[in-house]
């Protein structure tokens, strides 16, 4: 069996390859339209598409076995225009759709986003693959011609195995004759139901995810619109011959998306086919449980210093923080509650403190909410300790405090004289009171925040609410009279420390030019 750290090394060779990726797509789309960061987003995009177009193709469609495949013919050819345009993008949506879930939950694997908390977004994902595939595989089956014939009687053979009817299901399509309009009808239920009890655990996939990002940015969703319309045009959607249960169908356009699966039940039949299916299933759902486990300190709630603002509660990202009706008399109506099995300890909630101001002195420094392995007392001592670097090295100025996060590019490899780094759980604990603190001590001219890609923060709302801080929009905001030159912003993942280095050249001969254009050398 392989090492835990051998895994370790093995996984963050893939996530440097991932971040690699992105990076290169970055350069056309810019980090917020990176389509690779937006599979989650993109696959409830393309449900819609699949859905409205379903309903009007729904529309022209007959549910009789005799008239189904004729109706399809009818909007395919006839109505090209729009049935035409619209069959196809609702075949290239679900297509795109299996593509994007494929990449969304290799993703989330790969940067370690399934296991602690997430473990019940992760499980709830193993349901919906069966879901999209069971709404796909009985879609092909409603235009009733030689593929339908040939996946719907591969698909009944696969049930048959199990089993549990006392009749062979696959007998319905023994001959011509066999297959009833009452049967297909039934078909034509597990097409409608199955898409929406997909939306149903798609619904519950994101239900624990506090403030889930569901809709793409919208120039990606126009398009991917756009390109499917393209495709529709240029290759439309069409039918093999009508099915006749006569005949074996040979020579058949597979749509490799949904129908892999049939060559290998072909080929192995239906028990390896049933023993893969569901031991690939049940090792997927067992992943969150999975070693190496790390599972650091939950925040903890220092109640004589809560007042019950509730900016924990809103920005946790996990929905790790409740508030409850107030249990020690003070006059206050609520406080704050965090479950620990809820918390990954970012220390997010440290930042959005009101009282994690470090303008106070050492002995005062408990705030109402923080965490035990790194408690704002030592988060304070860090970049005073840095500063400390800085200042010795004074004749190398501007001098530059660099703010990252854990899951960035590595704020160590940055420094040098008149630069010091300092890395915390993720760059959303620093309270903005803390750039103001430190750009009040001597030696630092400027302050640099970095952290995880934009759209990619591993504690999801970190860098967002950090952009919304400094900029004034979000409680609690940096102060106006800080001078917003003095600060720079920039994310970098950990393959873009050259990149963040770059930067922090740039940044200090800015800073070198605004000293001097105010007269005052740094
Ligand atoms: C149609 C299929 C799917 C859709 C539409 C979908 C959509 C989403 C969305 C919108 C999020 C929330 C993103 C955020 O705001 O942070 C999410 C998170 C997540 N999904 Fe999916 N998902 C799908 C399939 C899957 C599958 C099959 C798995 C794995 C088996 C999976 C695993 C995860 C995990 C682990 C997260 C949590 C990420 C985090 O907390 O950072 N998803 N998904
Ligand atoms: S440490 Fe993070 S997950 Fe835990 S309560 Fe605070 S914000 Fe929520
Ligand atoms: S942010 Fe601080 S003061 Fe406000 S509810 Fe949370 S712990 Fe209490």
């Amino acid at each position: 069996m392989p090492s835990s750290s051998s895994q370790i090394n093995f996984r963050k060779r893939l996530q440097n390859a991932v971040l690699h990726l992105e990076a290169v797509l970055d350069r056309p789309f810019g980090p917020e339209w990176n389509p690779l960061r937006q599979m989650g987003t993109l696959s409830f995009f393309y449900y819609w598409i699949v859905a409205a177009s379903g309903i009007y193709v729904y529309i022209l469609f007959d549910t009789s076995v005799g008239g189904a495949y004729q109706s399809v013919e009818v909007m395919t050819h006839q109505q090209w225009y729009l049935g035409g345009i619209v069959r196809s993008l609702h075949r290239y949506a679900s297509d795109a759709m299996i593509v994007t879930m494929v990449f969304h939950l290799s993703r989330e694997f790969i940067m370690d986003r399934y296991r602690d908390v997430r473990w019940f977004t992760w499980f709830t994902g193993v349901p919906i693959i069966w879901m999209l595939f069971i709404s796909g595989i009985s879609g092909y089956w409603l235009v009733w011609d030689m593929l339908a014939q040939y996946i719907a009687i591969g698909s009944m053979e696969w049930i048959d195995w199990l089993g549990i009817f006392g009749e062979p299901v696959a007998n319905n399509f023994l001959t011509p004759g066999s297959l009833t309009d009452r049967f297909f009808t039934l078909l034509v239920f597990m097409h409608i139901f199955g898409p929406l009890f997909l939306l149903f655990v798609m619904w519950i996939h994101v239900m624990r995810v506090s403030q889930p990002k569901i809709n793409p940015p919208r120039g990606l969703a126009i398009g991917s619109l756009v390109m499917f319309v393209v495709l529709a045009l240029a290759k439309p959607a069409v039918s093999h011959a009508p099915a006749d249960l006569s005949m074996v169908p040979s020579e058949l356009n597979m749509d490799w998306f949904y129908m892999f699966l049939y060559p290998v039940f072909d080929t192995w039949g239906a028990g390896t086919l049933w023993a893969l299916a569901i031991g690939i299933s049940l090792i997927l759902a067992a992943m969150p449980w999975m070693p190496p486990l790390k599972r650091p300190k939950p925040a903890v709630v220092y109640l004589e210093k809560c007042n019950g603002c509730t900016r924990c509660f809103v920005d946790c990202p996990f929905g790790a923080v409740s508030m409850v009706p107030r249990t020690d008399g003070r006059p206050f109506e609520r406080e704050a509650v965090v479950a620990a099995d809820l918390c990954t300890s970012c220390g997010i909630c440290v930042g959005s403190c009101p009282v994690s101001t470090p303008f106070r002195r050492t002995e005062e420094l408990v705030t109402g909410i923080d965490l035990p392995d790194l408690n704002l007392k030592r988060l304070r001592e860090k970049p005073v300790k840095a500063v400390e670097r800085i200042a010795t090295t004074a004749e190398e100025r501007p001098g530059v405090m660099v703010f990252g996060c854990e899951y960035g590019a590595d704020t160590n490899t940055v420094e040098k004289p008149g630069v010091a780094g300092l890395s915390m759980p993720c760059i959303g604990m620093l309270p903005p009171s803390f750039m103001d603190f430190t750009l009040s001590q001597d030696g630092v001219d400027g302050v640099l925040i970095t952290g995880c890609q934009s759209c990619d923060c591993f504690n999801r709302l970190g860098n967002r609410w950090t952009e919304e801080r400094i900029a004034g929009v979000r409680d609690p905001y940096l102060r106006k009279r800080v001078e917003r030159e003095r600060i720079k912003v920039f994310w970098a993942s950990r393959i873009q420390e050259q990149s963040l280095s770059d930067q922090i050249d740039a940044f200090r001969k800015t800073l070198g030019t605004l000293a001097e254009s105010k007269g005052d050398a740094p």
